[in-house]
């Protein structure tokens, strides 16, 4: 029998992002969808963020990540980063990227537009994921264009919620 609660929250649209972090000796890239603005002032990002990522320890131990947004047209970039590293040690060796001015984050080469965001606090839910909010202290845009050429969870056929 499916579960109603499940399926709801299957039907709910998300985007769906590169996230980047990095400390003084180490750097990462990872995929997420679960990810909104949550204030205007100052402008804040809050992430759903999985507790046994190798993302979630850079991020906690750095206090910044980068948002990187793609195009509709270039989602084989973003397939580069879908394995965790720990299945996949070698992602950032394998990967082309930049760093972003103002924290120093990976900004992946062909990204539409990325956002750099400094920690500004975390949600302990108790559950599988933590919430961490961040100010967006940095951006830019290469690939200037409308939200509806973005690319979004449901371009992929790929599911992750429920
Ligand atoms: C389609 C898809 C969507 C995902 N969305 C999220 C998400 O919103 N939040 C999250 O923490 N992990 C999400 N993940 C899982 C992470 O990408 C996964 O845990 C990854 O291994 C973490 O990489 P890391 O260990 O190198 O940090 C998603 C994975 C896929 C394939």
């Amino acid at each position: 029998m499916s579960d109603p609660k499940s399926e709801a929250l299957k039907m709910m649209p998300y985007g769906f992002y590169v996230i980047t972090s990095k400390t003084d000796d180490d750097e990462n890239a990872m995929v997420l969808n679960w990810i909104t603005q949550a204030s205007y002032e100052p402008q804040l990002i809050a992430l759903g963020l999985q507790k046994t990522s190798h993302s979630y320890g850079l991020i906690e131990k750095g206090k910044v990540f980068g948002v990187n947004i793609f195009k509709q047209a270039d989602a084989d970039i973003v397939k580069g980063f879908t394995k965790g590293r720990a299945k996949n040690p070698d992602k950032m060796k394998d990967a082309s990227y930049t760093h972003a001015p103002e924290t120093g984050v990976p900004v992946i080469e062909g990204a539409a537009a990325y956002l750099e965001c400094k920690v500004v606090g975390k949600l302990e839910t108790g559950g599988d994921h933590d919430i961490i909010l961040g100010e967006v202290v940095g951006a830019g845009v290469n690939k200037p264009g409308d939200a509806g050429e973005t690319l979004n969870l449901p371009d992929l056929g790929w599911n992750y919620a429920g």
